[in-house]
């Protein structure tokens, strides 16, 4: 979908960097990090939808590490690599050395020696810190059991687009406590959301990622509040977000989650409680029928295309600003 929007092209975009040398989760990243991606993400946007061809990456090579499945991120980090005029190396754990027991520092470091930068999807979030540790290139977290900071970007990125402005918007994430949740509030905290979570017991985020948090939500006075009900959280947001009930790797869980989380889905007697004009999200892939109708996903006020989408162009200003720069 062509969004407009009134960004000004700036040929300086790639010229600006982080503050960060690789991206794992949002709460490293500062407010200026945050503000920087989305601008620049919106420069990408425009200059594709007005077909302008930008490729600060030309002849650069990603090498994108994936030891679970994914559709989005897949496609959309090979097609921003191509459309920055670089290449990106699907590399799938199994068939690596990796997959047979080599271990991340070694990976890491040899892979620095050929290409540019790594993106991985892995299960424990430490074996990112780890890629990145031992990495001479920029690593970029495309999830983990902890984080998933490009979706998130691309979430902010997406509210921003639809309502104008991040500060003061209410959103409301109904479901489990799990890696989605916890990027939306690093992102919330930097951006002065008022964040409503609602989780059964036993599934809520934990605290210390409340506490992580705490400080850039003083700073940018957002607000973030806990409850168990789905009615409480959704009152008047302007927002309603769920995920899986079932994560990659929890799949086993799969009838107990069901029996717990059935409260926890959003449909339309739920979304009647968020604001008139309220928009549904869903990072996708979505389980229709667990915790989404389908009235509801594909209604009018279901942005998930757009969020999806968004990871296109949130993932190229991340590329661009982080492998216009050296690490080390
Ligand atoms: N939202 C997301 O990361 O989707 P994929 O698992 O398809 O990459
Ligand atoms: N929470 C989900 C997100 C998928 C994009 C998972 O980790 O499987």
């Amino acid at each position: 979908m062509a969004v407009k929007t009134k960004a000004k092209v700036s040929k300086k975009t790639t010229t600006k960097s982080l503050s960060v040398s690789s991206l794992l989760s949002i709460s490293q990243l500062t407010f200026q990090d945050v503000d920087l991606i989305l601008r620049t993400a919106a420069e990408f946007k425009m200059s594709r939808d007005r077909g302008k061809v930008n490729q600060p990456l030309k002849g650069k090579v990603m090498a994108a590490v994936f030891e679970k499945s994914s559709t989005r991120t897949r496609v959309s980090f090979e097609t921003a690599m191509y459309q920055l005029g670089g290449t990106m190396l699907y590399l799938a754990g199994r068939d690596l050395q990796l997959g047979r027991g080599e271990t991340i520092a070694d990976t890491a470091q040899v892979l620095s020696r050929y290409v540019d930068s790594i993106i991985i999807r892995t299960d424990t979030h430490r074996k990112v810190v780890e890629m990145a540790r031992y990495a001479g290139v920029p690593v970029v977290n495309a999830l983990t059991d902890y984080a998933h900071p490009c979706q998130a970007l691309a979430d902010l990125f997406t509210l921003k687009e639809r309502f104008g402005k991040l500060k003061g918007l209410r959103l409301a994430y109904v479901g489990d406590g799990n890696n989605v949740a916890r990027s939306l509030i690093f992102g919330a905290a930097k951006a002065g959301i008022e964040l409503a979570l609602a989780s059964p017991p036993g599934y809520e985020i934990d605290k210390h990622t409340i506490e992580l948090s705490e400080k850039d939500r003083r700073k940018s006075g957002g607000e973030i509040y806990i409850t168990q009900d789905p009615g409480r959280a959704v009152g008047r947001a302007d927002a309603v977000y769920t995920d899986v009930w079932i994560s990659m790797g929890h799949e086993k869980e799969q009838a107990e989650r069901v029996r717990i989380f059935k409260k926890y889905q959003v449909n339309t007697k739920l979304m009647a409680q968020a604001a008139p004009q309220a928009v549904f999200m869903h990072c996708l892939p979505a389980h229709r029928g667990q915790e989404v109708r389908d009235e509801v996903i594909d209604g009018s006020r279901s942005i998930v295309l757009d969020q999806a989408e968004n990871r296109l162009h949130v993932q190229k200003a991340i590329l661009a600003l982080l492998m216009g720069k050296r690490k080390k």
